[in-house]
């Protein structure tokens, strides 16, 4: 644990960790057919600063619309939510974010911000950030795996730590933006959906931010940008693993490929090779082959329709007790409560 003022930052993640994770993924990724990649691993310092440029694209509109929906709702989100500590996950620069903590603030209860992220770097950043531009705010940012480390996100009850003294509610609201629920399949985002339920105390809630279904043709362009930064992003993927695993992708020669599938509503993530290439994981031992014009998918992005949604939260046990978009409809946030 470092702390730096108002600021501890608390690591589940040790290097030998993430090595062990990413060998796992890799191995299994790549023999499975068709080949794959799991979306955790764009993101390390290259990568989360390639997304930072994804979000200010004018083809990749969730950002601002999700931005446009809080700016008009994080006032009711907040009354509703009555939360003093806010639990981020996926909150890279939490940029975002820092409209629901004006809002908070301007209601006399904001005390805690919780970071949660695989990225340290961008934990460090926006904790480092955030912490200027809200002296009195207590950061506690957990570096970690939500697929893991869930259960280490600190309690309402354990607040007493912070300060000394009792805090009067200590009462949390999770919020999990940029619709990042959408990249996972739907089985493991059932399981996502309930491990987050199963971390809400009675009267804490869960804001989520879900891209809706619309036309295909803004859909792909968002995903497939004409100056090639989602291309670069994509492509990063594999620099990761030639990095780290002492592999040789030769990442050039792979193509970008972004297509939406009507009948699961996402959009799909593809590198397509270019030529065959046989590519040596030295770290796993692992020798692979592509055909010219194979693929790896590396990402889906599920777009969400409100009844669906619904009913996946009321599946897992949570009630959505609000629903707002931003003025084109294109992105929404919803808040839902445990049930019972
Ligand atoms: N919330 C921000 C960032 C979204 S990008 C926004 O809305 O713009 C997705 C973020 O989730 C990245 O910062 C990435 O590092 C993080 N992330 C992805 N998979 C993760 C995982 N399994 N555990 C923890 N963080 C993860
Ligand atoms: N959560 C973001 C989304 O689904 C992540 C993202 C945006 C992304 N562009 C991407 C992931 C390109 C992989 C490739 O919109």
């Amino acid at each position: 644990m470092i702390s730096a003022g108002r600021i501890s930052i608390t690591s589940y993640l040790g290097p030998g960790d993430v090595e062990r994770a990413l060998r796992a993924d890799v191995l299994a990724g790549l023999t499975s057919q068709p080949k794959e990649l799991p979306p955790k691993w764009f993101y390390d310092k290259a990568g989360s600063d390639l997304f930072d440029q994804i979000t200010r694209l004018p083809e990749y509109y969730p950002t601002e619309a999700e931005r446009d929906a809080l700016l008009h709702f994080a006032p009711e989100i907040v009354e509703l939510a009555g939360a003093d500590t806010l639990v981020e996950l996926g909150s890279g620069s939490s940029d975002k974010t820092r409209v629901l903590l004006d809002a908070m603030s301007d209601s006399g209860r904001l005390r805690r911000y919780v970071p949660f992220d695989v990225s340290d770097s961008a934990l460090r950043e926006a904790a480092t950030m955030l912490a200027q531009r809200y002296p009195t705010l207590q950061i506690d940012g957990v570096v970690g795996d939500f697929d893991h480390h869930l259960g280490m996100i600190p309690k309402a009850s354990r607040d007493e730590s912070i300060s000394g003294t009792p805090t009067p509610t200590g009462r949390r609201m999770l919020v999990f933006l940029g619709g990042t629920i959408g990249n996972y399949e739907p089985s493991a985002r059932r399981e996502l959906l309930a491990n987050l339920a199963g971390t809400l105390e009675p009267g804490e809630s869960l804001l989520l931010g879900t891209d809706l279904v619309k036309d295909p043709g803004r859909l792909v362009a968002a995903y497939d940008d004409r100056a090639g930064v989602t291309a670069a992003f994509n492509r990063n993927v594999l620099a990761v693993v030639n990095r780290e695993l002492d592999a040789n992708f030769l990442v050039t020669q792979f193509d970008h490929h972004a297509l939406w599938d009507a009948e699961n509503e996402w959009i799909e993530m593809r590198l397509r090779s270019r030529v065959a290439q046989a590519v040596d994981v030295r770290a796993i031992d692992l020798q692979i082959e592509f055909r010219p014009g194979e693929e790896i998918r590396t990402e889906i992005s599920a777009k969400f329709r409100k009844a669906g949604l619904e009913t996946e939260l009321a599946e897992v046990g949570l009630e959505m007790v609000g629903w707002w978009t931003d003025h084109n409809g294109d992105f929404a946030l919803s808040l839902s409560r445990r049930r019972g």
